[in-house]
Parts: structure tokens; sequence; C-alpha cells
């Protein structure tokens, strides 16, 4: 009788596939993957793979940007129902109208949304590269989509650029509350916050540090400081624990659930099965590919 990591070693041998995992699934699928990271991180990761099958451990929304970025690869999701809601929250009437009424505009994209939505805009950025891409578009006027947070957090870092927002938001991030984070200060007074820009501005403006979930894990290992409170999902803890066994970490406790949805069976089922398999329309696939590459280009 052979363990769930054992049936999933030899099926990733035969298949010749490999395993991307967010920092947001579960710790013992980010212990199984070959590749963890930030969004960012595993597009750059799909885009260079030399094996034939994508295993994303993630939401919806990462699968179909692998297979966008390889459109010659099998990408599979071990649970297609896991969707990141944030990724439908901007109207296709909103951006048409921005472009017919207001020259100059770029359009930029959060990877975390539709490919429908990436094929209609100039840009893809992630919560890593989001305020450096912004700042080096050619164009005055952004409407930043879905995020309106991490929206506002790139207009602060450019305020040369005037921006519109489509009023989405992460419902885990943006329903952390400051006085959750004021009270964890108030616990802890010497522990430094760090903090996603998918928070709102009044959890933003308590923190030290502000940046993706790969941004907050080096942020941590490389600063002095041995306390730290963490406002994001609390995926991030196993790697954080991981490389800093001898800091403390307090997370103001949020979960997403489509995250969770993955587990170690799932993953062997997917790879067994191939099952959950990603397919898109080619001509869609082609819109939504220009601003992802145009991401890791200018990233
Ligand atoms: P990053 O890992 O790129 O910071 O993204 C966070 C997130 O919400 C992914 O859904
Ligand atoms: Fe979407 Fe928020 Fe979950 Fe990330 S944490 S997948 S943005 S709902």
């Amino acid at each position: 009788m052979h363990t769930t990591k054992e049936r999933i070693e030899a099926l990733k041998k035969s298949r010749n596939a490999v395993i991307l995992a967010h920092y947001y699934v579960p710790d013992e699928v980010q212990e199984l993957a070959d590749y963890v990271g930030d969004s960012f991180y595993l597009a750059k990761v799909a885009q260079q793979t030399q094996a034939d099958s994508i295993v994303f451990c993630g939401v919806h929304f990462m699968g179909e940007s692998a297979k966008i970025l390889n459109p010659e690869k099998r990408v599979f999701l071990p649970d297609p129902s896991a969707d990141c809601p944030m990724a439908h929250m901007a109207a296709e009437e909103q951006i048409g109208k921005l472009r017919a009424e207001c020259g100059d505009l770029a359009v930029v994209c959060y990877i975390n949304s539709t490919a429908r939505l990436k094929s209609l805009s100039d840009v893809c950025v992630t919560s890593s590269n989001a305020v450096k891409i912004v700042k080096s578009l050619p164009q005055k006027n952004i409407l930043f989509i879905p995020d309106q947070n991490l929206g506002s957090f790139v207009a602060a870092a450019a305020p040369e650029k005037t921006f519109y927002y489509s009023g989405g938001y992460c419902p885990v991030h943006a329903f952390l509350l400051a006085d959750d984070v004021a009270r964890e200060k108030r616990a802890h007074a010497s522990a430094l916050v760090l903090t996603h820009p998918e928070c709102t501005r009044e959890v933003r403006a308590l923190s030290d540090y502000v940046g993706s979930t790969a941004g907050i894990i080096s942020y941590a290992e490389k600063s002095d400081a041995e306390e730290f409170i963490v406002c994001t999902e609390p995926g991030v803890l196993y790697e954080l624990k991981k490389r800093c066994p001898k800091k403390k970490f307090y997370p103001v406790s949020i979960v997403c659930g489509d995250m969770k949805k993955i587990t170690p069976e799932r993953v062997a089922e997917t790879l067994e099965k191939e099952c959950g398999e990603v397919f898109l329309d080619g001509s869609l696939a082609r819109k939504a590919y220009a601003p992802l590459a145009r991401m890791l280009e200018l990233g």
C-alpha cells in the first residue's frame, strides 16, 4: 500500500509533470510541490518549465494563466471549483467606456482576474511587480482592475499618474480590520507588521512593510526583528516558520477557503485520472497572452 506522497512521486515521473503551489494552499500540499511561491514567481516557472504537464495547486485564474503562457502544455487544477471571487470584479463596459472617453489610458490588470478581463487589458501585474510596471508605462491615465486596494497602494507610489478603479476587492484581505491589527500591536509591542497590499489603506497605514507573499517572507527572513504580525492569508506561515524557526509570527487570522480546497489526495487523483484539465478558447487565449507576456518582460 503506497502513501499519497509515494503515489504522487510515481505519477509525476510517469506523466513528466511538475507541481506548482501558491503559499496559501495547505501546508501538506506546499510540502509535496516542486515549486512554491507568489503569483509572479509561479507564472515565471510555468512559462519556463520543460515538463509536459503542470499541476497548479491554487485557484482557477492561476491555472488559466499557466495555460495562456503555455498553450502547448497540459495544465491541471486539483480542484477547478477553487476560484478567486475578486477575479470577476470588473465590468467590461467600464473598460470600453473609459477607453473611448479617456485618451492616454492603460488598462492594468492584476493577475487575479479572468482570462476575459486579461484579454481586454494592456498589461498584467502581480503584487510584487505592480509599482515597477505601472511607473514604467508611458500612459498618464491608469484603469486598475480588479483590486482597488492593490490599485490604491500602487497609486500612492505613482503620484504622477491618474488612477481609475473597477472597485473589486479580495474578500479575505479586505475584511481584515485595522482594529484587529491594532489589538495585536498592543499585545506584541515589539512585533513588526507585515501586510499584503490587498489589505485596506487603513491596515496598510499601520504596517512596517507592505508587499507580496514572497516579499513578506523575504522581509521577515532578513529582518533583525524577532516577532511579526502577519496580515495576509495564514498559509504563508508554513514557509515563514521553515525559513525563520526561531522567530515568532502572529497571524491576523483570515483564511482563503478556495485555496484550502487543494489537498494531497486531490493532487494524486488529478495526476492519476488526468482530471481538472484547463481548456481555453484559442482566440481568447491569444488575446490574453499579450498582457501576461508584457508583464514578464517588464516585471
Ligand atoms: P501574491 O502571492 O502574488 O502576493 O498573491 C496573493 C494572492 O492573493 C494570490 O491569490
Ligand atoms: Fe482571491 Fe483573496 Fe483568495 Fe487570493 S486570498 S485567491 S485574492 S480570495
